[in-house]
């Protein structure tokens, strides 16, 4: 059975949570392979709004078993406050949801370092500690889950994190938030008494996902932020600090490159960003604004407004080309109605007279790209009732063909609204 995996084409919040959701109807197991709860994927069933930070969204359908992999970094006392409010609303979470004991684990200490750095104002970062806690693990000082099982090693490491941070703290000549012996003290504290509630959950999960293959079961894996902030391959230094390209299923999952046959590359009908970096198609502040509220565009876990733009083809290009993707999914293209006429950014221009049809590296060189913007027509019909894709306007599937043909990838779904319902298959054969 070929693994399932869904990627972000942009720099998250492509709505990847409905999709997952969608697909998870089908699927055995859903996993997510990287970052941390600086994700947040809303998902609407049945009038009813969840917004999920670490584990995967396929926990809202009955039917799948969920993987937190080897390359999260998660913070074991946020990711019980999750499954208690799941469990709190209804949703089945008992012997669901298994934990890599090879994940890393993120400190209270983590937010403190990242503030200190300034990493958290400088990128903009979601402020929960998810660089600092892939630097532990990349200098191999990581506290990882199976550590939090040991409970005398445990109490050692967390006496060398706390030395480590003590050189750190009296390096910026700053007081620690707290006293470090005293967040020694607690950590432990919380640790012990939460180890009977981890144990059930911290799992060998290549075990687990190598017997579920075996099995011919269905392996879906659940991307967390987009393309453009994976940590080699996104707008760098303003990326976040895991691979959240579809190769990172492999690393972060334990699974065989070969065995990720389907990549869907999920991709909002325009653009947006949250945190600082280049945005090639970003609106003016004044531009911005019907956009961003139409499509509700604020962080679902920092609420910060999002920055808006117009779909970047030369990004998208770039998308389907580094995740190997099968297809496309677009997402929120009702959003779009009476935008007319429509932009859409074809190329880039460079202050050296080049012409980009993919974004260039290094960051510098694109942030002083110009988009190359054709005005396409748009549709003044709402979509949110549309429920086959023959109903669309007539506008929405020339802007959609030009995707796809621009893209060089067949879009295989199209959303239009959060519901579950609003979900059209498009054609098997290339839009006209
Ligand atoms: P960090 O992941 O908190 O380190 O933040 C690094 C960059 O990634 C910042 O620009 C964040 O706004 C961005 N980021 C992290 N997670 C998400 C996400 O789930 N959606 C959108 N942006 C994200």
């Amino acid at each position: 059975m070929p693994v399932q995996v869904v990627v972000g084409c942009q720099w998250g919040d492509e709505g990847k949570g409905k999709i997952v959701d969608t697909f998870a109807r089908r699927a055995d197991w859903v996993a997510r392979w990287g970052g941390g709860s600086n994700a947040g994927h809303t998902v609407r069933v049945g009038g009813e709004t969840f917004i999920l930070r670490l584990i995967p969204s396929g926990i809202l359908n009955p039917r799948p078993k969920c993987v937190i992999g080897h390359g999260v970094v998660a913070d074991p006392v946020s990711m019980l406050d999750e499954i208690d409010r799941l469990a709190a609303r209804g949703v089945a979470v008992d012997g669901r949801i298994f934990v890599s004991e090879a994940a890393h684990v993120l400190l209270p200490s983590h937010p403190w370092i990242e503030a200190l750095g300034g990493q958290d104002v400088r990128v903009g970062t979601t402020k929960r500690g998810i660089g600092p806690a892939y630097q532990d693990k990349a200098a191999r000082v990581g506290i990882r889950f199976h550590d939090l099982m040991d409970a005398k090693g445990l109490r050692r490491r967390l006496e060398e994190h706390a030395h480590r941070l003590a050189l750190l703290f009296k390096g910026a000549d700053q007081p620690p938030p707290i006293p470090l012996e005293q967040a020694v003290d607690e950590w432990d504290a919380t640790f012990t008494r939460l180890r009977p509630r981890l144990s059930p959950l911290v799992a060998d999960t290549v075990e687990l996902l190598h017997g579920a293959l075996a099995r011919g079961e269905r392996i879906l894996c659940e991307g967390a932020q987009g393309t453009f902030l994976d940590l080699d391959l996104g707008t760098y230094p303003f990326v976040t600090s895991s691979t959240t390209t579809a190769a990172g299923a492999a690393t972060g999952l334990g699974l065989p490159p070969r065995a990720l046959r389907e990549v869907y590359g999920v991709c909002k009908a325009y653009s947006t960003r949250v945190g600082a970096g280049p945005f090639p198609t970003e609106l003016s502040a004044v531009e911005s604004v019907a956009l961003r509220e139409k499509g509700g565009e604020y962080g679902s876990v920092t609420g910060r407004p999002r920055r808006v733009g117009w779909l970047d083809l030369p990004q998208l290009r770039q998308a389907v080309r580094v995740n190997g993707l099968s297809s496309l999914i677009v997402t929120k293209l009702d959003i779009l109605s009476g935008m007319d006429p429509l932009p859409i950014c074809t190329a880039y221009d460079s202050d050296d007279g080049l012409v980009w049809r993919t974004p260039p590296l290094p960051n510098e060189r694109l942030e002083r790209c110009r988009p190359r913007l054709e005005a396409m027509s748009g549709w003044s019909e709402s979509l949110c009732d549309v429920r086959r894709f023959e109903d669309l306007p007539s506008a929405a599937k020339t802007y959609l063909a030009r995707i796809e043909r621009e893209a060089d990838c067949p879009i295989r779904w199209v959303s239009v609204g959060s519901e579950r319902e609003a979900i059209l298959r498009a054609p098997s054969k290339r839009i006209r």
